[in-house]
């Protein structure tokens, strides 16, 4: 199967440099094949006409929890503490694997609507979450979410995580990490163990760490260390991490990270909506840790636009540092692409010949877009999402023209209504 994008605007790293240009664009099977030349042997079965769009890698949401997309709204301008512990836990609490299965697709229609190809999910169940991205056609890494004490294999959590990991063999699309939710939620043994079966399976561990300063506090006052720290001593950092939050940390803190080789995901709407502040990007950035975008679930964001979050990560620095080259459009654009996918060790996150073709096109001729002096400017500063008008994941189109071709949007509008009914939350 072949796919030509012809002459369109197309955002490829030159020299280091996001740097967009009018190419032509050649997908074979799931890879991008050719860059304005055409590769041997190249049959296309579809052609799409470039003028006035602009080609982007499929964006990355290096941290989300899907399911959490049915409860969006719900849980509004409360302290972090109730939020979690007296709304959202006790929700979560009641959902079934079904229900589970639509909010994903509920958060997965939003994603590619606003041109994410890749999510990085905390789960609380795998099987639904994997069967509902064999369907939308995502390419996602799905953790579940552990919590729990001591030093314990036949843990009913970690049981469960592993057998409904098994579902994923089915796809090149799906891979796996191991997800213990929080130091405050994990023993030192317990994350002790999921670091020790990480290691022996080989997956990446994703983790939330030093998100609020109540942690922080808490962490210091039991443990003497800081929810870094107590990682590390926990042996989190030998395997391959993506840490969510990293808000509260400090410079040795930030010392850790970077020699660990630990990704951070900054999800600023989350933190800020949280009342947790601002995580300290520019400082991570330059001490060289590899930095990248998430949303965070739909019940602290409240959207899985990564189009809005870059507008946000490319601003609030400015701000906080009063300082208007912080944290430039370039490098918002690395963290919501590239970044993303060398966090999660996934072949994507850059338009070149032999990685996947995830794509996300988007419309240059809006009012939003135009004049089109600057593409990733315009990503980061005046796009909404709306501009996004065809994704391609894995060389496969599952929006074209704004229509999604792989999930049945209102099915799931539906199945999210009576749901919300059933609980007694609508
Ligand atoms: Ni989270």
């Amino acid at each position: 199967m072949g796919i030509v994008i012809r002459d369109a605007y197309v955002v490829l790293p030159l020299d280091g440099k996001d740097q967009a240009g009018i190419h032509t664009l050649y997908v074979e099977d799931d890879a991008i094949a050719g860059i304005d030349q055409k590769p041997e042997g190249f049959s296309e079965d579809t052609v799409i006409d470039g003028k006035d769009r602009l080609v982007i890698p499929g964006l990355v949401n290096a941290h989300t929890h899907t399911y959490m997309s049915m409860m969006r709204n719900l849980a509004d301008d409360l302290s972090f503490t109730d939020w979690l512990f007296n709304t959202v836990n006790p929700i979560e609490d009641r959902l079934s694997g079904e229900d589970a299965y639509w909010g994903s697709l509920l958060g997965q229609i939003e994603m590619i609507r606003s041109g994410t190809t890749t999510f990085n999910d905390q789960q609380m169940h795998i099987h639904q979450t994997t069967k509902a991205v064999m369907e939308s056609g995502m390419r996602a890494v799905i953790c579940r979410g552990l919590v729990g004490d001591g030093y314990d294999r036949s843990d009913r959590r970690l049981q469960e995580a592993l057998e409904e990991m098994k579902d994923g063999e089915r796809s090149s699309r799906l891979s796996f990490f191991i997800g213990p939710h929080a130091p405050y939620t994990c023993s030192l043994d317990y994350l002790r163990m999921c670091a020790d079966v990480a290691e022996e399976l080989g997956l990446g561990i994703h983790i939330h760490l030093a998100e609020s300063r109540v942690e922080l506090e808490n962490m210091k006052k039991e443990s003497g260390c800081s929810p870094i720290e107590y990682a590390q001593k926990a042996g989190v950092f030998r395997v391959r991490t993506i840490a969510a939050h990293c808000v509260q940390v400090s410079d040795s803190d930030i010392r850790i990270l970077k020699e660990n080789k630990v990704s951070v995901v900054t999800n600023p709407a989350s933190n800020m909506k949280l009342g947790n502040g601002f995580a300290p990007v520019p400082e991570l950035l330059s001490a060289g840790v590899n930095v990248c975008l998430g949303t965070d679930g739909a019940a602290s964001n409240n959207a899985q636009n990564m189009i809005r979050e870059m507008g946000l990560l490319a601003l609030i620095h400015k701000g906080s540092h009063q300082s208007s080259q912080c944290v430039s459009a370039a490098e918002t654009f690395r963290m919501a692409t590239l970044n993303g996918a060398e966090a999660l060790g996934l072949p994507t996150g850059s338009i070149e010949i032999g990685k996947k073709a995830d794509l996300s096109i988007l419309r240059l001729n809006t009012a939003s877009m135009m004049p089109n002096n600057n593409p990733i400017s315009a990503l980061c500063y005046s796009a909404d999402g709306s501009e996004v008008d065809t994704v391609i994941i894995d060389g496969k189109i599952v929006m074209r023209g704004r229509e999604l071709l792989t999930i049945d949007e209102e099915r799931v509008y539906y199945e999210i209504r009576s749901m919300l009914r059933r609980l007694g939350l609508l």
